[in-house]
């Protein structure tokens, strides 16, 4: 008896199914109501009082492997017609793919780009990771200088020091080091300074530098650039307003304001019921900022902006708080679908 057993386990394991017919053949010859392991189970009586619990054993073993291996023939057809293109039915519609969108951030950045290329600036990207140089010395910031305190970022070395940068405006450094003017150049990128995270704040976010360096670069040119970027951005009947500020960079300097989009100019709680909204800093070049790029100041002049692709966004989306950017919550990414 327990030869027989051992002949039907070598041929349980030896099953095949290629074919829906052949695995239900192996189903009702085997483990159906009326195979095989039924059969021997209905022989239980025939056996001596002593052997049949090795026997009720030996047969339950074989029950649970064959009824194992029907699952692994099964799964094993079905995988198999899945991926055979005569099973399949090709007149079916396709599964839709999910479609992914453009992060708000970087539709924005793409959109400011595209604007500025209109007028002949190129694109232009720098480090994230930065030397002391070009994130401060070479933009005229003192070793000392409370400007620096402003910007406060992570270091990931000291002596010399090596941190993330805390402004776009180190690309200038790396542009005006490389080449000769003249140069009209937008750098857009992430940067980082050691904030705490609330709704107006935040350790990461992105910035877009400007920097235009030729013969006779005016303050009026620097002014009409940003006003037809203000219109190009914000819609034709936006204004522009340049408040004296300083920046160690540019001399002089100031920061820029735009009418606010949200009420148009009236006042509202985005623009804290000024009418404006501040997107940024410019100025005209430092000359000691020209000169510690191998720039002759005597020559050239040039003028440089930079400003908050978070805030931009923002204002122009009505979005109240920054961590949203940085959340991934798909119910906020979503919205921006049909960009
Ligand atoms: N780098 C400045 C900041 O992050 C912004 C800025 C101000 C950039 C004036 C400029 C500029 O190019 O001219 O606060």
């Amino acid at each position: 008896m327990l030869e027989q057993i051992k002949k039907i386990e070598e041929q349980i394991e030896k099953a095949t199914a290629q074919t829906k017919e052949e695995l239900e053949d192996f189903r009702i010859g085997v483990v159906g109501r009326k195979g095989i392991i039924a059969d021997l189970f209905s022989q239980m009586k025939t056996v001596a009082p002593e052997e049949r619990k090795t026997f009720g054993q030996t047969v339950n073993a074989l029950k649970n492997a064959a009824q194992d291996k029907f699952q692994e023939l099964q799964d094993a057809l079905e995988s198999l017609q899945a991926t055979d293109i005569n099973h399949q039915d090709l007149t079916l519609p396709n599964i839709p793919n999910e479609m992914g969108s453009v992060h708000p951030i970087t539709k924005v950045r793409e959109e400011i780009s595209r604007i500025f290329e209109r007028i002949g600036f190129n694109i232009s990207e720098g480090p994230e990771i930065e030397d002391d140089w070009h994130n401060f010395s070479a933009l005229n910031f003192p070793p000392n200088h409370p400007a620096r305190e402003m910007q406060d970022t992570f270091f990931i070395e000291k002596d010399p020091d090596i941190a993330l940068r805390t402004h776009t405006s180190s690309v200038q450094v790396r542009i005006m080091e490389n080449a000769k003017p003249p140069f009209r150049t937008l750098s857009p990128g992430r940067v980082y300074r050691n904030e705490t995270i609330s709704a107006r704040a935040h350790c990461i976010f992105h910035q877009i530098e400007g920097l235009y360096v030729d013969k006779n670069v005016s303050f009026k040119d620097l002014k009409d650039t940003l006003y037809y970027f203000a219109k190009e951005f914000f819609g034709p009947n936006s204004k522009i307003r340049l408040r004296p500020s300083y920046f160690p960079f540019t001399e002089p300097s100031a920061e820029l304001d735009v009418s606010c989009s949200v009420c148009g100019g009236k006042g509202c709680n985005i623009c804290k019921y000024s009418g404006w909204v501040e997107i940024g800093g410019c100025g005209m070049v430092d000359p000691n900022v020209l000169k510690a790029s191998g720039i002759d100041p005597e020559e050239y002049t040039g003028f440089a902006f930079g400003m908050g692709i978070e805030r931009m966004t923002m204002l122009k989306y009505k979005i109240n708080d920054l961590r949203l950017f940085t959340e991934n919550d798909l119910r906020f990414l979503r919205q921006f679908e049909g960009l």
